[in-house]
């Protein structure tokens, strides 16, 4: 091997202990003092080099799902959707592609309890001929905000209290009761749904509207899907106390346990399908994230499936250094308009260069598995072996070209400067359907939840009835027995 050209663990195999620049180290347990008692002498190279590691060892958590969990596997095409994308690890029916998933949940911290009341992150990076698809997405298919603009706020909210460090619930009814379009998702957060027995048991979404696009730059809008072999199971409140309290980690270990026994988790990916031009046609926006299409009129086509058949082999360079960004798609796939996704194209790749440095993308786990070359140069932590004297284009001495052209959307885009709410905004419609298809029972748990938030001491009478009034729009029955429920707390 040229040793000019190593990666640094390759060499990372000395029989003996050494520095970081590789001295041999003849004694790891005791400093190099004066005399048998100390001081210590500053020369103590061994021992400053260890500390200065160790001090620096963590890195920034991640501002929202900083709690998570990794695993690797493959995906492997089985239904032909070729005549709907040109997308190369689409192409045909066995291809395979490697990947790597991480699950996470949202608020709270690096090691807080998985058992938590909380949407799941469910993200995965697709290591594609052409280039990493990062598809980000969630355990609940619609989202509490349709507009960017309000993602820092709602979580805010949603995280503890920046005075006491404690989540409390009239933060989160407040932030909320201005906000009408979060009723989708809080039948789904509040329902049952809410508490995730563990990563395997988990539906997943790509949540947003992308565009698939053809050969022949035909587009289709196109929602992903992904669905657990071993079906969905969730906990119940007093099942979720049992289970925190006996294992904070057990969503982690559940992962990473039954993949080590050779049970592999397995998803299936579907997809739903629209024509742009049936867009206008529907009582809702379909590019709105906080509505689904009825899978009805939609149904669920399937397209592949997942396999996580190997756990990480180092959770720091694995989960805390892998870096997701929905602004990662490949030729065949492309964003629709979705404001929300628009705004998540800009904030990952941010996000990850002040989390991780501007040279995240080629770190072992974020780097494409294809060749790759541009003339992005240096920066912090720039490790890869370069030794071309050409570093600008165009130049004639040197052949790189452009890659070939790729259809990508064709729709002129046209429109007035606006900072406008959608026109179809149909905020309660499909919230009261979900609520009435729940169960009794299912239907009073989810009222003793929201009445729980609505409950908190510090909630005003103002607050409560904004909810009550948003709550009875989705159903009135509901309505009728959240105000009993508040009624009975003489809290209305
Ligand atoms: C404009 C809205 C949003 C913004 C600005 C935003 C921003 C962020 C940021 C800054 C992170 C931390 C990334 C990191 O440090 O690695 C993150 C993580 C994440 N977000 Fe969002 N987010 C938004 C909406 C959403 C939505 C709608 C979904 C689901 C479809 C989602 C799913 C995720 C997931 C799964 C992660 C964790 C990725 C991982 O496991 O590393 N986010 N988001």
């Amino acid at each position: 091997m040229d040793p000019q050209k190593f990666r640094p663990s390759s060499a990372f195999n000395s029989p003996h202990w050494t520095t970081n620049s590789g001295t041999p180290v003849w004694n790891n347990n005791n400093s190099l003092t004066v005399g048998v008692n100390g001081p210590i002498l500053l020369e103590d190279y061994q021992l400053t080099e260890k500390l200065a590691n160790f001090d620096r060892e963590r890195i920034p958590e991640r501002v929202v799902h900083a709690r998570g969990a990794a695993a690797k596997g493959f995906f492997e095409v089985t239904h032909d959707v070729s005549h709907l994308t040109c997308a190369d690890f689409l192409r045909a029916p066995g291809v395979q592609t490697p990947l790597i998933v991480r699950f996470s949940t949202v608020i709270h911290e690096r090691g807080s309890p998985e058992t938590l009341r909380d949407p799941r992150g469910f993200a995965v990076k697709f290591y594609t001929r052409e280039g990493n698809f990062d598809m980000v997405g969630n355990n609940i298919p619609v989202f509490f905000i349709r507009d960017g603009m309000k993602f820092p706020d709602m979580v805010h909210s949603l995280k503890p209290n920046p005075k006491s460090h404690i989540q409390e619930g009239w933060r989160i009814a407040d932030f909320f009761s201005h906000h009408p379009e979060s009723m989708h998702m809080f039948t789904f957060l509040l329902d049952d749904w809410g508490v995730p027995s563990d990563y395997r048991h988990m539906e997943g979404f790509g949540v947003h509207t992308f565009i698939l696009i053809n050969a022949q730059g035909k587009e289709t809008l196109v929602k992903f899907h992904w669905k657990p072999t071993c079906g969905q199971k969730f906990l119940l409140e007093d099942e979720a106390v049992v289970v925190g309290g006996t294992n904070h980690s057990h969503a982690t270990q559940d992962l990473y346990d039954s993949i080590a026994r050779g049970e592999y988790p397995e998803w299936q990916l579907c997809i739903q399908t629209m024509e742009p031009e049936m867009a206008d046609s529907f009582e809702f926006d379909p590019l709105d994230v906080t509505k689904t299409w009825p899978e009805d009129r939609f149904p669920l086509q399937p397209v592949g499936r997942m396999v996580l058949n190997r756990n990480v082999d180092n959770f720091f360079n694995e989960n805390e250094q892998l870096a997701f960004c929905p602004a990662l798609v490949v030729p065949g796939i492309h964003y629709s308009d979705d404001k929300l996704l628009q705004t998540r194209i800009f904030s990952y790749q941010d996000t990850q260069r002040h989390r991780l440095g501007g040279n995240y993308l080629l770190l072992p786990v974020n780097a494409p598995r294809c060749p790759h070359h541009n003339n992005h140069h240096d920066g912090f932590m720039n490790f890869v072996q370069r030794s071309e004297e050409v570093n600008y284009f165009p130049s004639r001495f040197d052949p790189s070209r452009h890659a070939e052209r790729y259809p990508i959307p064709s729709r002129p885009l046209s429109g007035r400067r606006e900072r406008a709410v959608i026109p179809k905004e149909n905020n309660f419609q499909q919230p009261g359907a979900r609520y009435r298809s729940f169960d009794p029972a299912r239907q009073d748990r989810f009222i003793a939840r929201v009445a729980d938030i609505l409950l908190h001491p510090r909630t005003t009478q103002e607050i409560r009835r904004v909810w009550l009034g948003m709550l009875s729009q989705c159903d009135s029955g509901l309505g009728q027995k959240l105000a009993a429920k508040l009624q009975a707390q003489a809290v209305l």
